[in-house]
């Protein structure tokens, strides 16, 4: 069966074609994304309206393309799927509104799928043999949560941030030290040059729950900077990345190892999100696994950040269970999982 799916919850417009066969592997034919970056980099973040034009304007585009690239047709595709929560709401809008259309036209079934459902079906893509039960780590420019994964759809947040996202404290960060937005990427490279030898906080909340503040982090890193620069001290930046990194890291790990303290019959931890693509992370995370006999699954690069694959990657167990929805879909704005 062929998955037509579509993302635009932020700034990233894509369309994908995905192919399963009987016993539900996939192959994706097509994952066109038209990303937004260089627009929103302009004003140092995502700037909501902008969003949602670049959106309209990019998605019929890349519809066309995909399908070209699949090599079929819209007569060919068996369901539509797209990310109706949680995200922008004007950009998810756009997203809905084109797949409603194109499902109704089409007289295709719509699937609804939630981001971070998708964001966690990156990783079936990316390894074929990957079943639950699992305990998931989202980690992305809006999200930060723990997920206890019970079954394809059964799933539940065990542990979320309660101010910034993970990714959004890097991006902070690489702004005050003037890497262009989103820089998370260029964060993660720059810590490489340096070593972690500044005191910042951690953002695992000590008490006994699974959850997280990275605002606290955020300013402390913030507050060095003034500091040394009121001193008029010279900053080794490098350091202050291999510092905020080595802090953000190390959170992580506490409350992971405190997830699998309390569901000790799961043996497998998933990464997922854009910020799964920091190889500091990836790192930490592989050692820690093998550590404590776990196995490790993470999404190939590409299929980190947001993409319409992982989008049909989530639909196609929605479709095995008949989660449909008709023309009075809506996107919401805020959901959980
Ligand atoms: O999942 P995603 O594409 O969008 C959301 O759903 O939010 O994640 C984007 C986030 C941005 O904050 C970006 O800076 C971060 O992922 N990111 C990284 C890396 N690559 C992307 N953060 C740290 N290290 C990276 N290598
Ligand atoms: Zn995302």
């Amino acid at each position: 069966m062929l998955i037509l799916s579509f993302e635009s919850s932020c700034d990233e417009t894509s369309t994908a074609v995905l192919k399963f066969d009987d016993n539900g592997f996939v192959a994706v034919l097509s994952n066109i994304v038209a990303s937004q970056i260089e627009i929103h980099a302009r004003y140092g973040g995502v700037v909501p309206e902008i969003a949602s034009r670049a959106h309209a304007e990019a998605i019929s585009k890349i519809t066309y393309e995909a399908l070209e690239v699949a090599n079929v047709t819209i007569d060919d595709i068996d369901a539509i799927a797209v990310t109706a929560e949680p995200g922008l709401i004007g950009a998810l809008l756009v997203g809905v509104n084109f797949a409603k259309s194109l499902a109704y036209s089409q007289k295709k079934p719509l699937i609804p799928v939630n981001h971070m459902r998708g964001h966690i079906a990156a990783n079936y893509i990316s390894n074929p043999g990957l079943k639950p039960p699992y305990i998931a780590m989202i980690a992305s420019g809006g999200h930060t949560s723990i997920v206890r994964v019970d079954d394809y759809r059964d799933m539940t947040v065990i542990g979320s941030t309660r101010d910034d996202a993970i990714g959004e404290a890097f991006d902070k960060v690489a702004r005050v030290m003037g890497m262009p937005y989103p820089g998370g990427a260029a964060l993660d490279k720059l810590a490489y040059q340096g070593k972690p030898v500044i005191k910042f906080p951690s953002a695992a909340i000590k008490d006994d729950t699974l959850d997280f503040s990275f605002s606290g982090i955020k300013t402390a890193v913030l507050n060095y900077l003034n500091i040394e620069k009121q001193k008029e001290n010279e900053i080794n930046e490098a350091d202050v990345a291999a510092s905020f990194t080595e802090a953000v890291v190390s959170s992580v790990l506490v409350k992971l190892k405190e997830a699998f303290a309390r569901n000790k019959q799961i043996k497998k931890l998933v990464l997922a999100g854009g910020v799964a693509a920091n190889s500091h992370l990836r790192d930490a995370l592989n050692q820690f696994c093998m550590k404590n006999k776990l196995e490790l699954y993470m999404p190939e690069k590409c299929y980190c950040g947001d993409n319409a694959a992982m989008i049909g990657s989530a639909a196609y167990f929605e479709y095995k269970a008949g989660n449909f929805a008709d023309t009075s879909l809506n996107a919401n704005a805020v959901s959980e999982i």
